[in-house]
């Protein structure tokens, strides 16, 4: 971790204003903002359990979360975890907390918008070079002087292609940078039991630290941040929406450990992966964005026409897709994403490629 980051905690440590996670033990409350004791309540009919009734400082804490972070920490194979309400607080409330004054950071361009918005909310600078293009990174680098963050993700969500890591993770070492890698997209997905494209490659040491979401292949919602334990001591005490923030209620973090342990995702993987094999058989007329086998297959147009024909087209038989237009892509592309799952059947899928030929 950079000393700047250290001597923040060590003076916090100094002055007693260090902040920990710790857990009411007592019955009477005095203490929570669940001022009408609704978040105890039971509502016939749902299922639902009340909120967690404050911040995971205040009254917020539970064993369910301490539990969930432990057993996360132990899957992912890191040192720990702490746990965000979404993908968006974590990217935000991660970035915006370790990028001090003087600091650098280079991300590429494609990267999501809950990291660019916690780029704008860090006193560092910020640069981005061109999408998985390590030339571009590396004479960067080269004139940078100070504290260098690099952020990344591991598949990209709008592409469906991936981040060179390999040689993004050489170059972060070679530079002494700090290396981030956002993983929504790959967890569950990817890699032993869905333990992700970094965990594939061996790489969960070279990393400072990994983002994982729970609400895409997880099928649910809140987030982590895997690292040191250094890094989640500083988190707790400097990450905005971590402090500032209710956090979930108990029962999502049982809900988040039933789900990445599942039984069957190797098995929902297995189908997955060839439901994507499938689909991108036989393809000849279109134009993939991308050569990877990814669960978001994108395809591109050079004219607006002959992408409008297509989404109507596949309206006709049922399948629903949106157009991607400038400017969410560069002026004058055209694209349709398509996300593949594992449960599409066999004649879905025949369905679709239907419509592609
Ligand atoms: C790469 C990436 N990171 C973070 C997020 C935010 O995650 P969440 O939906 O849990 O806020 C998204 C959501 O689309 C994403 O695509």
């Amino acid at each position: 971790m950079d000393e700047k980051l250290r001597k923040r905690i060590q003076d916090r440590k100094h002055d007693g204003s260090l902040r920990v996670l710790t857990q009411n033990q007592s019955e009477i409350d005095f203490f929570s903002n669940d001022y009408l004791g609704l978040a105890k309540e039971k509502f016939p009919g749902s299922s639902i359990q009340g909120g967690s009734s404050g911040s995971r400082l205040l009254s917020g804490n539970s064993v369910a979360a301490i539990e969930c972070e432990h057993r996360l920490a132990k899957f992912f194979d890191a040192d720990s975890a702490l746990l965000f309400n979404s993908g968006y607080d974590a990217n935000l409330g991660f970035i915006s907390a370790v990028a001090q004054r003087g600091d650098f950071i280079l991300y590429d361009e494609y990267v999501h918008a809950s990291i660019r918005d916690g780029i704008r909310l860090s006193n560092a600078k910020a640069y981005s070079f061109k999408h998985n293009d390590c030339d571009d990174l590396k004479r960067q680098l080269k004139g940078i002087n100070g504290t260098v963050y690099i952020i990344v993700e591991s598949l990209y969500s709008m592409d469906g292609d991936m981040a060179p890591m390999r040689s993004i993770q050489a170059l972060s070492n070679d530079f002494g940078a700090y290396l981030i890698v956002d993983e929504a997209h790959a967890c569950g997905v990817y890699g032993d039991e869905g333990r992700g494209i970094i965990h594939a490659r061996e790489m969960q040491n070279e990393v400072f630290c990994r983002i994982v979401t729970f609400g895409k292949a997880y099928g649910f919602h809140g987030a982590t941040i895997l690292c040191s334990k250094e890094l989640k001591e500083y988190l707790i005490n400097f990450s905005r929406p971590f402090i500032y923030s209710t956090a979930l209620p108990a029962e999502s973090y049982v809900s988040i450990i039933q789900r990445v342990n599942y039984k069957s995702i190797r098995e929902r993987q297995i189908k997955l992966h060839k439901n994507i094999e499938e689909f991108r058989k036989g393809i000849t007329n279109y134009t993939f964005l991308s050569e990877v086998n990814a669960p978001i297959q994108v395809l591109e147009f050079d004219e607006k026409k002959a992408l409008m024909r297509l989404v109507d087209k596949m309206l006709k038989v049922g399948i629903y897709t949106k157009p991607i237009l400038p400017p969410t892509v560069p002026t004058g592309s055209y694209r349709i994403r398509l996300c593949i799952h594992s449960f599409n059947s066999r004649e879905e899928i025949d369905l679709l490629k239907a419509c592609l030929t």
